[in-house]
């Protein structure tokens, strides 16, 4: 099984994730939030790069059950109903809704990736599940970690490097790694007994807190706290029931 991992999203062609399954992951917060709207009951999430996109979305939805959902520079997009806040997905504000969002990094990503054979999110809140589902395919995989408008981000790194390790203690020498998933595993193996401090440390956790935000990073963290598993079908992302 060969594992890439990509630390940010740019360049993703159609040859890097055709035939492939690609595991998209924006752990502050994109795909922390896309859990939460799925436990919460919503019906599917649909990601556009941009709120224009989003925006012609829901007009060719119809406005009934849908919810607009995203931030720009952290902040709820002016006409949006919901920001990025997973604590914002609730179910009253998303439950049997169809959710469009769009966010800087997380949704951006998602969009280059979402030619894959098949196309999953992942965080730390649905870890297991995602672990679960790759080593049950034991397909080659493409982590793609969605980073910081074209930069690394350790949350992600460290998300894709803890899905690696819990996939060696299953399949050992099995795995081919390339050199960015071989760091990513040695950046949470580094991390494993205190990740949440080194997220928090991390340059776009220090940014949210710094808006008010801080709450999302402990949500964020909390491994398998929302044991879904988002996959995309048909356009949307829905929750793949055991
Ligand atoms: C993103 O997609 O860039 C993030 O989810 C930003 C955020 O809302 O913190």
């Amino acid at each position: 099984m060969n594992i890439r991992l990509l630390m940010t999203p740019i360049p993703l062609d159609k040859a890097d994730v055709e035939e492939k399954t690609v595991v998209v992951i924006d752990v502050l917060r994109a795909t922390t939030s896309i859990c939460a709207a799925l436990m919460a009951g919503a019906k599917g999430v649909i990601a556009t790069p941009g709120p224009g996109e989003a925006g012609d979305m829901r007009a060719k939805l119809g406005g009934d059950g849908v919810v607009l959902a995203g931030e720009r520079n952290g902040v709820r997009i002016e006409n949006f109903h919901l920001g990025n806040s997973p604590s914002e997905f609730t179910d009253e504000t998303v439950g049997g809704m169809h959710v469009i969002m769009t966010t800087t990094n997380g949704t951006l990503a998602l969009n280059r990736a979402n030619k894959g054979k098949h196309v999953i999110t992942a965080g730390l809140v649905n870890m297991s599940r995602v672990v679960e589902a790759v080593a049950r395919e034991k397909e080659d995989l493409l982590l793609v970690c969605s980073g910081r408008e074209g930069h690394f981000s350790i949350e992600d790194t460290i998300c894709g490097g803890m899905l690696i390790h819990r996939l060696t203690e299953r399949f050992g020498d099995e795995l081919q790694l390339n050199d960015a998933a071989s760091l990513a595993l040695l950046l949470y193996r580094t991390n494993q007994d205190n990740f949440h401090e080194a997220i928090a440390r991390g340059e776009h956790a220090r940014f949210l807190a710094s808006i008010g935000f801080e709450q999302d990073i402990a949500i964020a963290t909390r491994v398998d706290s929302m044991p879904v598993l988002p996959v995309l079908r048909d356009g949307r992302l829905v929750n793949e029931v055991e």
